[in-house]
């Protein structure tokens, strides 16, 4: 975590201050903020509010629009359900493993890009599919996934 970070992380806890029923939302909050939830904001919100460790990893573990783990400001996955592999998703992956220098499932050091593989995503008809942030890309092929990234980086 950078200073910027810390300093995100202290002044969202200040807005909770002496709040009831706070939690939820400040976690929320820095998601929002960071993209994930620090091991280190948790032990803080819990020697700055009193609510245990333990309490605050259970919150943030239970909802899905939270993340333990640092997740990009940009979101590309791969399809490599049966359908797409067959049409080349494989050399789609390898492409983005390789102009983003991370696997499957990691995040870039400065954040901006998370690389997934998932199943399928219900469209076989127009793979090998890909998904940029929300938006889902058919029929893609090494040049098509360069520009979506190209696009991404420049944003
Ligand atoms: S296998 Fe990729 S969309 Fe179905």
């Amino acid at each position: 975590m950078t200073d910027d970070d810390f300093e995100k992380i202290d002044n969202i806890i200040k807005n909770y201050d002496g709040r009831e029923g706070f939690l939820i939302q400040l976690l929320l909050d820095i998601q929002s903020e960071l993209h994930w939830i620090p091991k280190q904001a948790i032990k803080e919100i819990s020697m700055r509010t009193g609510v245990p460790v333990s309490q605050i990893f259970r919150v943030a573990s239970f909802y899905k629009a939270m993340s333990l783990s640092p997740v990009g400001r940009h979101k590309v996955s791969v399809c490599m359900g049966t359908a797409c592999q067959i049409r080349g998703a494989q050399r789609l992956l390898d492409v983005a493993r390789s102009r983003l220098g991370i696997n499957p499932g990691e995040t870039t050091t400065d954040r901006r890009f998370t690389l997934n593989r998932v199943n399928c995503l219900g469209c076989c008809a127009i793979g090998p599919v890909m998904v940029a942030d929300e938006n889902y890309h058919g029929r893609v092929d090494s040049r098509r996934i360069e520009k979506v990234l190209d696009q991404l980086a420049a944003d």
